[in-house]
């Protein structure tokens, strides 16, 4: 059933940033929603073999960066390599969110979250997070959709 499920639900695909004491990093997530207006909650779901989601539990917040056509390279680079052996941003420029979360100069926008809620869903972590800071930083660009195995 999994082939339906991901011809049936399609995604967004954003660069998911933290900061810790030590480290900044960031991987590639597609499984991230919105999912309250009142407060304005977000949700990632995070498998707990991903560098990222240690690293968010140690710092208690989180940034969402939006991608676009035109960035598109950075869903490989950040996608397919962990932050334990490499330095993700080395080639990457960014500045600091109001919490620290680093946020790629090049997004589409960026959201930074608190982590409020941590949940177990089956093999991945929910993570829930309030949005205390957000940009758009590009006015003239739609972000890019993961659909099925690819995205656009
Ligand atoms: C298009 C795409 C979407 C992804 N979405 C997610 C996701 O939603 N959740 C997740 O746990 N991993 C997701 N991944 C896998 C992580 O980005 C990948 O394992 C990454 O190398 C983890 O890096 P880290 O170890 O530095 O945290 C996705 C990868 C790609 C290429």
């Amino acid at each position: 059933m999994q082939d339906i499920v991901s011809k049936g639900i399609s995604h967004g695909v954003y660069i998911v940033t933290v900061r810790t004491k030590e480290r900044i990093n960031g991987m590639t997530a597609a499984w991230v929603s919105q999912v309250s207006f009142q407060p304005l909650l977000l949700m990632l779901s995070i498998a707990p073999a991903r560098f990222t989601h240690n690293l968010i539990k140690e710092s208690g917040y989180f940034a969402v960066n939006t991608l676009d056509k035109d960035i598109q390279n950075l869903a490989a680079a950040f996608g397919f390599k962990s932050g334990r052996k490499v330095d993700k941003f080395q080639n990457v420029p960014y500045f600091d969110a109001p919490n620290g979360s680093p946020i790629i100069e090049s997004a589409l926008a960026f959201l930074e979250c608190k982590v409020v809620n941590m949940f177990t869903a089956g093999d991945h972590t929910l993570f829930v997070g309030e949005v205390v800071a957000a940009k758009l930083l590009k006015e003239d660009k739609v972000p890019l959709i993961f659909h099925w195995d690819d995205y656009f």
